[in-house]
């Protein structure tokens, strides 16, 4: 058997998705979510787990510095990696979404100005519906925007809605469910594809158990 190496995003579902490889027999006995080590070994050494930045995540596996990775559905999106999408571990899941404040009406032929963390997805979106916009680019805090006339709408994850509804905002349109996914290098899921599906086999299993 060949070793394998498996890129999982830090962040809320990383001590979810640890828990469920645990449930495979997978075990990193070390990993602690608030450790400052980046890189962890199960006990016979057969699989090498990076801890990394979430957005990250589809550069490492494309790249084939992982051969698996594990992260939220947002970020293969946004990253747009040539990645295969293998498995939804259904953890944290949520949705991306429009949203404005309550009963916001733009005018006719108003160029809309969206905030957001995820340009691509936002752009992508918009075009879809044939609608020109203005992407104001920021890197969280994202529902401040509409508030202070930094943007008429936001593209952003909502997961229980609070962070909206404390705002005074509300979803105006749904884009697409979200959660986490598993992505596989797709040199790797032909070199160590006894290794590859075999941990994708186990992951099912556990996901079903
Ligand atoms: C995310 C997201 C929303 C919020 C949604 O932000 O960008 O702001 O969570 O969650 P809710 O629907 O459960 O309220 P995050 O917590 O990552 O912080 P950030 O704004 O600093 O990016």
């Amino acid at each position: 058997m060949q070793p394998i190496t498996l890129a999982l995003a830090k962040g809320r579902p990383a001590k979810s998705t640890i828990a469920l490889l645990e449930k495979t027999d997978v075990q990193f006995n070390d990993f602690h979510e608030d450790s400052r080590k980046l890189v962890f070994y199960n006990s016979d050494r057969s699989i090498k787990l990076l801890f990394v930045k979430a957005i990250d995540v589809p550069t490492y596996v494309e790249k084939g510095a992982a051969d698996i990775g594990i992260v939220g559905k947002d970020n293969i999106l946004e990253s747009k990696a040539d990645v295969y999408e293998l498995l939804d571990l259904k953890i944290g899941k949520c949705k991306f979404a429009v949203a404005g404040k309550k009963n916001y009406t733009p005018e006719k032929g108003q160029l809309l100005t969206i905030a957001t963390k995820y340009p691509a997805i936002a752009q992508k979106h918009f075009d879809k519906k044939g609608e020109a916009i203005e992407i104001v680019k920021l890197n969280g805090s994202v529902e401040l925007a509409p508030l202070i006339g930094l943007a008429d709408l936001i593209v952003d994850i909502v997961e229980t809605g609070n962070t909206l509804k404390e705002n005074g905002l509300t979803v105006l349109e749904n884009i697409e469910p979200i959660s986490t996914r598993l992505i596989v290098n797709k040199a790797s899921f032909a070199t160590k594809s006894t290794e590859v599906q075999q941990f994708i086999s186990q992951l099912k299993s556990a996901l079903e158990g």
